[in-house]
């Protein structure tokens, strides 16, 4: 089998699916690695690493578009490697097709067998290669907001943890998933008033016992809603509903009743942001003012920490990889159903139900 690993093109994507060590295990198991010159400079990994692990070096994004048969990638395909795709080729990747209807028509045309990172499911029917991002997302999405704050940054000015004799600032979290849960632990630390909303009350229980009360759970409902972004400094969205659209659960109404100079952290904006006045926005501008509020709307965080992020993403996807090697393709999905529910798309269809019925194709 031929891995074939380009440079990631996303504005100031820093990430790299494959470190040396994820490297020299495939080559072990006997596949052939390309590795796009420069692919894990932005990472910390040089290419002289790739070299002595076993990896060829490549000059070209198109070789190694076009020599692989599994490419291994960590954000979505652009448009600009759409032509790069080869018929029938395997992709594992992050794919979130639900908000990439032009993506998902692509690999349907060109057959392309689709394995998406964020639906792969382990045995406890969690999400295993999303989790160590939402990770990284929710306890970005604090410092985020801290920084958009500050006064010279355009914000109202509030220091979350505040000081003695002083209000500390409100953090509201929408969503009390992985994401959710690390924002808050975040948030906590540094002092803020927090609150945070889900839907499932088990969720909200064990932060309840692992806060004793430090931190305010509560029932996602629009009264509950209505009442707390009304309050907050620094709202943070972080719902998911597995591979489907973000429901908007925070109206445009919500959000025009923030204080200005507010800030909106919409980490579940790579399946569309579950904010109704929320667009993307990236590296380059990651915020816009709406309502008098900053809005910051990045699909890939975890960029910002190239370094921790491809650790804790390869570490993540290394058994599946492995086993794609071991195996082959074909025979990998067919023994391990947590990896084959990963398949987004086959032989021209779409192959799971909430993103075809997301894109109007079920
Ligand atoms: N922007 C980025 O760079 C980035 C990085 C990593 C993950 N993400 C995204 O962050 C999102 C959250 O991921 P996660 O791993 O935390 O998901 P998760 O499944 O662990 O948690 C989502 C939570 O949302 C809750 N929820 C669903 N509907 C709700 C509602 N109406 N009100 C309140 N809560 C509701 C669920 O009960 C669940 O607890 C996903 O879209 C994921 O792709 C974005």
């Amino acid at each position: 089998m031929i891995i074939g690993v380009p440079k990631e093109i996303k504005i100031g994507e820093t990430r790299v699916s494959m470190p040396p060590s994820l490297c020299r295990r495939c080559v072990s198991l006997g596949a052939q690695v390309l590795i796009q010159k420069g692919a894990g400079i932005t990472a910390g990994f040089r290419d002289d690493e790739y070299r002595a692990a076993g990896a060829t070096l490549v000059g070209s994004a198109a070789k190694v578009w076009r020599a692989a048969d599994l490419i291994l990638k960590v954000k979505e395909p652009l448009a600009e490697e759409y032509p790069l795709l080869r018929e029938g080729q395997a992709l594992f990747t992050y794919l979130h097709l639900a908000a990439g209807p032009e993506l998902a028509k692509v690999l349907l045309k060109k057959r392309i067998l689709g394995i998406a990172y964020e639906t792969v499911e382990g045995s406890d029917g969690q999400f295993p290669l999303l989790k160590p991002m939402s990770q990284i997302a929710g306890r970005l999405s604090i410092q985020i907001g801290a920084y958009f704050l500050q006064s010279q940054h355009g914000g109202s000015g509030v220091l979350l943890g505040g000081i003695p004799g002083t209000m500390p600032g409100h953090v509201v979290v929408v969503g009390a998933g992985n994401s959710g849960a690390h924002a808050v632990q975040m948030a906590a630390g540094m002092g803020a008033r927090v609150t945070v909303l889900d839907l499932d009350t088990r969720k909200l229980e064990a932060l309840d016992v692992e806060y004793r009360g430090r931190v305010v759970t509560l029932m996602s409902n629009p009264a509950n809603l209505e009442h707390e972004v009304a309050d907050a400094d620094l709202l943070i969205g972080a719902v998911l509903i597995p591979a489907a659209k973000a429901p908007t659960v925070v109206s445009k109404k919500m959000i025009s009743r923030m204080r200005p100079g507010s800030v909106i952290v919409d980490i579940a904006i790579d399946q569309g942001g579950c904010i109704e006045s929320i667009r993307p926005t990236s590296h380059e501008k990651p915020v816009y003012l709406e309502h008098g509020v900053i809005h910051y709307a990045v699909p890939n965080m975890p960029a910002l920490v190239g370094r921790t992020s491809t650790l804790g993403l390869t570490q993540a996807t290394e058994p599946y990889v492995a086993l794609l090697v071991q195996k082959g393709v074909a025979r990998a999905l067919a023994e391990h159903k947590g990896l084959a529910k990963g398949v987004n798309t086959r032989d021209g269809k779409i192959t799971y139900d909430a993103v075809a019925k997301a894109l109007g194709y079920a």
